[in-house]
């Protein structure tokens, strides 16, 4: 049986940095990952695949629509959906190989294989062939990620019935979608097949969509989603769904009346859950919440000294930078170094277009917290780059501490929102105030400078708008 010092059960973005991190600090180290290829959900069938689609659908849809706007005439535009998904994979495999590589580099063993616990320090690793070895360890990080969810009583067949993972693999485009669930997935995929020629149609058990967001962004967010043509059914609940010869019938609720949606795909996008089966993880006496998410003190500790957990596994966002941050924390924690996440500056970004992405409280938190503030906004459309890109939908909105001016919050609906949030997290992180965006000089012609506006605009003295 072989010695580990620190073994990792996943290759996720939360257990590969983890991996990476603790070999760097001397560790040897062991990761061990079910799926046959790393990367986890991330790279193999989330955040990767399905911004390879967003990107390749994105400039179909230009090309189709936006194109002779200004000036370029292409004809019609036609789909090899084929070819496009074949793009993706390529991508996929390149990245997943990537961190192999990495792995190589930094002397980290690689393990094919599902692992449970035997005990506290020992790991049962079954391949794919049923051949088992026993694995032994002083530290365990548990980074087994998360899958999705189905409503009660129906079954993802991945065909017709599909969760993201389907979704990213659909051999042709659906005639109609209809996707149950207005959050991160729903509106991504959703966007994907749009642009491709799909009818979609939300289905949202909420009044809103996109919960949890600033509302002000929500709102504005559904309008422009509106606008594209995307169809939405909120306050409304799927009471069932019946496959037919061509695709399924979905069964809705809508205070109290009920009516049926017929589509070729249905896709179920109302969250994920925690991988904690198959680890026998209780057995050995780790605690479970409700939720059989692994419980971690702030050190990502379990209830058992030598054994941690991080990323979608635990609590907090599922979200791939928090695992790989958590992942850093860990390695170094576990190593007899300082190691820590600043949870009120996670940024999250929806990457449609346009993107949406935040950073720290929204208006409701602060004001459910009654702490007082003050609003810089400022909108794409008054912003030169964006005006001449064509993309002006959107506003930068900051909140911002009302006596200290210490920036609190940053909500973005606009072009390239995802990267320009980097700049507010990093103020954020430095307890920046907005004067002190407002004070830095922006490039021009740039997006930023709708940020630097929206700065002054909390002082009320936005230049352009
Ligand atoms: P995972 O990535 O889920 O990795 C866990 C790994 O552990 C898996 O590969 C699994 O096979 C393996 N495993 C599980 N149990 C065992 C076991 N017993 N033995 C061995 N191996 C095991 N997040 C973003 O930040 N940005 C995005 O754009 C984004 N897009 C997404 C799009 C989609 C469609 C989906 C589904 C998710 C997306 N996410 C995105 C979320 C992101 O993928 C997750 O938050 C992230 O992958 C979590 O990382 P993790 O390491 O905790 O777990
Ligand atoms: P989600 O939590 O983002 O959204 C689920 C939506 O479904 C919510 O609006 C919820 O109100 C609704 N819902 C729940 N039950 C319902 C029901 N029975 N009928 C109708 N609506 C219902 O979950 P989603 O979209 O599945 O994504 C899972 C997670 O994956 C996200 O929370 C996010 O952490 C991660 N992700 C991140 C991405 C990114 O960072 N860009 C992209 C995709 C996923």
């Amino acid at each position: 049986m072989e010695n580990f010092d620190v073994a990792i059960i996943g290759g996720g973005p939360g257990g590969y940095v983890c991996a990476i991190r603790a070999a760097q600090l001397g560790n040897k180290v062991v990761c061990i990952e079910s799926r046959g290829t790393l990367g986890g959900t991330c790279l193999n069938v989330g955040c990767i695949p399905s911004k390879a689609l967003l990107h390749s659908s994105e400039l179909f849809h230009k090309a189709k629509k936006e194109f002779k706007n200004i000036g370029i005439n292409v004809g019609e535009p036609s789909l090899d959906l084929s070819k496009m998904m074949g793009h993706k994979s390529k991508s996929v495999d390149g990245l997943t190989k990537g961190i192999e590589f990495l792995f190589k580099k930094n002397k980290v063993t690689y393990i094919k294989g599902h692992a449970s616990f035997v005990d506290k320090n020992t790991l049962s690793v079954t391949d794919n062939k049923k051949n088992s070895q026993k694995i032994n360890f002083k530290k365990v990080v548990i980074a087994t990620g998360s899958t999705s969810v189905s409503i009660p009583g129906i079954e993802i067949d991945e065909k017709t019935i599909v969760s993201s993972t389907g979704a990213l693999v659909l051999e042709k485009v659906p005639k109609k979608l209809v996707v149950i669930g207005a959050g991160y997935i729903g509106l991504e995929m959703g966007s994907v097949w749009l642009r491709l020629g799909s009818e979609v149609h939300v289905v949202e058990f909420l009044d809103h969509i996109t919960p949890g967001m600033d509302r002000e962004v929500s709102d504005n967010f559904l309008k422009i989603l509106k606008k594209q043509g995307m169809t939405f059914d909120l306050s409304t609940k799927v009471v069932g769904i019946k496959k037919t010869k061509n695709g399924a019938t979905v069964q809705v609720d809508k205070n109290g009346s009920r009516s049926e949606i017929e589509c070729d795909i249905v896709l179920i996008s109302v969250g994920r859950k925690p991988n904690t089966e198959g680890l026998n993880a209780e057995k050995i006496g780790i605690k479970l919440d409700s939720k059989k998410k692994v419980i971690v003190d702030k050190k990502y500790k379990t209830n058992i000294e030598n054994v941690y957990a991080i990323g979608d596994v635990i609590d907090g966002p599922m979200l791939a930078h928090k695992a790989e941050e958590e992942g850093v924390a860990v390695a170094e924690l576990i190593s007899g170094k300082y190691g820590h996440v600043n949870y009120d500056v996670i940024p999250g970004v929806i990457y449609t277009s346009p993107e949406i992405a935040s950073v720290g409280k929204t208006e409701e938190q602060l004001k459910e917290s009654k702490v007082s503030y003050k609003v810089g906004k400022f909108p794409f459309i008054a912003n030169s780059r964006a005006k001449v890109n064509d993309e002006s939908d959107g506003f930068v909105k900051i909140l911002a501490h009302a006596t200290t001016d210490r920036i609190l919050g940053v909500h973005i609906i606009g072009p390239d929102a995802g990267n320009l949030i980097a700049e507010l997290a990093l103020a954020m992180e430095f307890g920046a105030s907005s004067e002190d965006i407002a004070r830095t000089c922006h490039a021009h012609p740039t997006l930023t400078e709708a940020v630097k506006e929206a700065a002054l605009a909390v002082d009320k003295r936005a230049i352009h708008f």
